[in-house]
């Protein structure tokens, strides 16, 4: 053969060997961005005001899988939806929600707020919403809607596991599509003793490059399914350690679309995301 004809052979072989990779490595990308869990954070709480009954019907509608509920627990015991432990940044209140019955924290308006804070989302209809119950939550999107809550302040409200559990069983919810996160290993091990069936994720804030021991994912693995790390201080060794591990990785609170993709690169599991469409767009290659 002549070496023109060998050179140009080699070269035809390596181009279809190229859209091959090329081929392969796009389905398997996609792939990848399917199984992505996608975790209204807060709701679609990009577009409406927090942790209301609109901001978790907009991420149902956005494609969101999970909705994510934040608790807090009010003078009179009951479990409310709500992020801060004070009352002043989402209402027209003030001061600690534990001081408020849940009567009075009824009377607030949360989401004016929204509509002053976010004028390029305003929405008239925002004006007036009401703080939710869990219990309400529960009875609006039902024992089969994915439910990823939060306990939050678990030192603050003793008791609020318990309170959780009662209500995740008074509404039958569905416990294979529910998720119970804290940042407090104590309040995950407090649901773990009292409902092993849970499934659970272990919240971590990293100040710095985010680096994880053998020994920690251990510890880890005793009582929760998963890690849900902020996700600024990732890189692919920490995502890739984790996910081989077999711990379920869900890092808060990525918006932004290339991050998203450049995270599901590294091999994440989920993620917490604030504008649930985006992240819809991203698994359907967008
Ligand atoms: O739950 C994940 C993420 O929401 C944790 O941070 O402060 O938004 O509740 P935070
Ligand atoms: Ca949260």
């Amino acid at each position: 053969m002549c070496r023109v004809k060998r050179k140009w052979l080699a070269a035809c072989g390596a181009l279809v060997m190229a859209i091959g990779v090329t081929t392969g490595g796009e389905a398997l990308a996609k792939e990848k961005h399917k199984d992505i869990v996608n975790v209204s954070h807060r709701g679609a709480s990009g577009y409406a005001p927090e942790h209301t009954l609109v901001s978790y019907q907009m991420g149902e509608n956005m494609h969101g899988d999970y909705i994510e509920i934040d608790l807090q627990m009010t003078k009179d015991g009951q479990l409310i939806a709500m992020h801060d432990e004070k009352l002043d940044r989402t209402t027209n209140g003030t001061g600690l929600v534990k001081d408020y019955t849940l009567a009075e924290i009824k009377q607030l308006d949360a989401g004016s707020w929204f509509n002053e804070k976010y004028p390029e989302s305003a929405n008239p209809n925002y004006e007036g919403l009401q703080v939710p119950t869990l219990e309400e939550v529960f009875k609006k999107f039902g024992k089969n809607a994915r439910y990823y809550i939060e306990t939050k302040s678990p030192e603050t409200y003793p008791g609020m596991e318990k309170e959780l559990l009662r209500l995740i069983d008074k509404y039958d919810i569905n416990k294979k599509s529910l998720l119970i996160q804290s940042f407090s290993p104590q309040s995950l091990k407090i649901m773990n003793e009292l409902d092993p069936s849970v499934n659970l994720i272990q919240l971590i804030s990293y100040k710095n490059d985010a680096v994880i021991t053998d020994d920690e994912i251990a510890a880890i693995k005793e009582y929760a399914m998963g890690v849900g790390p902020n996700h600024t201080y990732l890189n692919e060794e920490y995502v890739q350690k984790v996910v081989n591990s077999g711990l379920e990785l869900h890092p808060y609170t990525v918006n932004d679309k290339d991050r998203m993709k450049q995270l599901i690169d590294w091999g994440v599991t989920g993620m917490f995301t604030n504008f649930p469409d985006k992240l819809h767009e991203v698994k359907k290659g967008k």
